[in-house]
């Protein structure tokens, strides 16, 4: 089965493009995957255009602008407002358009670009019946969240807050079976939803805990690490201004 992987991105000068290259250098490694790319956008831009030609994987590039009131100020904590929604919306909406053309049989991954992914990831979740379920490291408050499992069921959650979600996973901790995905129109993600409960409010349209498939090793195994990149300062640009020197940002493109 191929792996269909959702990665909704921010245009960020900082940091995006380090990001898309830690990330593609891992899906280097990883035979029968689509990367679908979302660009927080309302086009795509020619840097993500060259950036994924050259990287030569089996791609799908999109856009889909987050509306104005729905974008995170610099003076606002990162965590505000839901990030991503309407990105991996058009993601789902893109395989449901082209169901006909695409492995019916295939499992469907939602991959931020900022996180840090082992590439015997994929490989565990590529034969996913339904929806399966792993550890995610530095999530929640924690050193890591993850299912406790049972004799190949889940039983119990180590999780340190929102005792309300019925699904206390992080975005990179599960994966569907598309046909699973697609048998249910109205599963998508929401920007109505509180925080902290997309991936509840997606997994509860297409399944229950009992039935979920627990991966790496009965959920023992870290195979993926929220990590986030550090914005760098840039104080410094002020002051090679100060001594007239040009400095080009644009060979960051
Ligand atoms: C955490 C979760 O891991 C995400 O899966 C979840 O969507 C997010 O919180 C949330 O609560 O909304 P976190 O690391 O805090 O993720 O968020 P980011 O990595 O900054 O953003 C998640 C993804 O959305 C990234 O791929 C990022 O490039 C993208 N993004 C972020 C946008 O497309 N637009 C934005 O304005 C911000
Ligand atoms: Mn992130």
């Amino acid at each position: 089965p191929i792996i269909y992987i959702i990665t909704p991105t921010n245009n960020r000068v900082e940091t995006q493009l380090a990001d898309l290259t830690r990330m593609r250098n891992t899906l280097w490694l990883v035979p029968k995957i689509v990367w679908i790319l979302i660009e927080d956008s309302t086009f795509k831009t020619p840097k993500i255009t060259k950036f994924l030609k050259e990287s030569q994987l089996s791609y799908v590039h999109l856009s889909e602008q987050t509306p104005d009131d729905l974008i995170i100020r610099s003076n606002e904590k990162t965590w505000s407002k839901p990030r991503g929604v309407l990105q991996r919306n058009k993601g789902i909406d893109w395989l449901r358009e082209n169901s006909k053309d695409i492995d019916s049989n295939g499992v469907i991954f939602f991959a931020d670009d900022d996180n840090t992914y082992d590439i015997r990831l994929f490989e565990e979740i590529r034969y996913t019946q339904k929806v399966s379920v792993w550890p995610v490291a530095f999530v929640g408050e924690l050193m890591y969240e993850r299912p406790i499992c049972k004799n190949g069921k889940v039983t119990g959650w180590f999780r340190s807050w929102g005792d309300s979600r019925p699904f206390p996973i992080d975005m990179a901790g599960f994966a569907i079976n598309l046909r699973l995905l697609l048998a249910h129109p109205s599963a998508r993600f929401s920007n109505l939803v509180q925080r902290g409960m997309q991936e509840s409010h997606l997994l509860s349209h297409l399944i229950s805990v009992n039935e979920l498939e627990p991966k790496a090793d009965n959920c023992t195994k870290i195979f993926v690490w929220h990590t986030n990149t550090r914005k760098i300062l840039r104080f410094g640009e002020k002051r090679l201004q100060q001594m007239n020197l040009k400095y080009d940002q644009y060979i960051l493109d």
